[in-house]
């Protein structure tokens, strides 16, 4: 695949086939994006991939916190309420992500107010949408005040591209890493490690309405300011 096209196809999936995905195949995926960049090569990611049982205990650990009503404590940066509501965004930021949950909400019917159907999306989020494998990037403690954000960003978006030349859909998922004491539980991460971001992938359902979704993005015009003429 082109990587311009690659680029402007990438999107999450969230409908997946229950098809395996070979660990051979996410180990070649990950070696490849491991190529990426990060601030002074210091490379502060490790990588779990989690499939089979231990995903499906993972799965069962997580929808267990959110039934519980426990909220979300994502260990790398604030993240929303149980509810899947951000406190924290206002402005422009608050109403790109009520738009987000308008057109989603809207592509799978769930109405305003169908408390039901709504717990049954993030219960269906907690089960990292039936991925057949989830990965989870974690970082050292030691490293917290680095560019680690940064270069696990940066990672995940490689991970993200490369995943579609292999046939694989992603996406990236602060959801997976919202219980991390179940996470350190079930994928046995240690204390040492944060557990910053994680991404569910495996070959995507085309014919899942979720995966219609298309989200917009900001005319360039709005958010680019040029300086200076050639
Ligand atoms: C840091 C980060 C955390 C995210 N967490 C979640 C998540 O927990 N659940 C989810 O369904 N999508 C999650 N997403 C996906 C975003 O909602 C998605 O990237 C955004 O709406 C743009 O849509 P697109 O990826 O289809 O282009 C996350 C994306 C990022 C970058």
């Amino acid at each position: 695949m082109e990587l311009l096209e690659a680029i402007k196809s990438r999107m999450s999936v969230r409908g997946f086939k229950p098809d395996p995905v070979p660990k051979e195949i996410l180990s070649e995926l990950l070696s490849v994006a491991t190529r990426s960049p990060s601030g002074v090569n210091c490379q502060p990611w490790e990588i779990y991939i989690v499939m089979g049982e231990a995903l499906e205990k993972l799965r069962e650990a997580y929808v267990g916190q959110y039934r519980l009503g426990i909220a979300p404590q994502p260990v790398a940066y604030a993240g929303p309420t149980a509810k899947g509501v951000s406190p924290s965004l206002k402005g422009v930021y608050r109403e790109r992500q009520v738009q987000l949950a308008i057109d989603m909400f809207r592509l799978l019917g769930i109405k305003k107010g169908d408390e039901k159907k709504l717990r049954e999306y993030y219960e269906k989020m907690y089960r990292f949408y039936d991925a057949p494998a989830v990965i989870i990037i974690t970082a050292d403690e030691s490293l917290l005040l680095t560019s680690v954000s940064l270069d696990i960003g940066l990672l995940t978006q490689t991970i993200a591209l490369a995943a579609q030349e292999y046939g694989l859909g992603t996406c990236v998922m602060r959801a997976i890493v919202d219980y991390p004491a179940q996470a350190r539980d079930v994928v046995k991460i240690p204390y040492s490690k944060r557990p910053i971001i994680g991404l569910a992938i495996g070959y995507p359902d085309w014919d899942d309405p979720v995966n219609k979704l298309r989200t917009e993005r900001e005319s360039l015009d709005k958010i680019l300011t040029v300086v200076g003429k050639v």
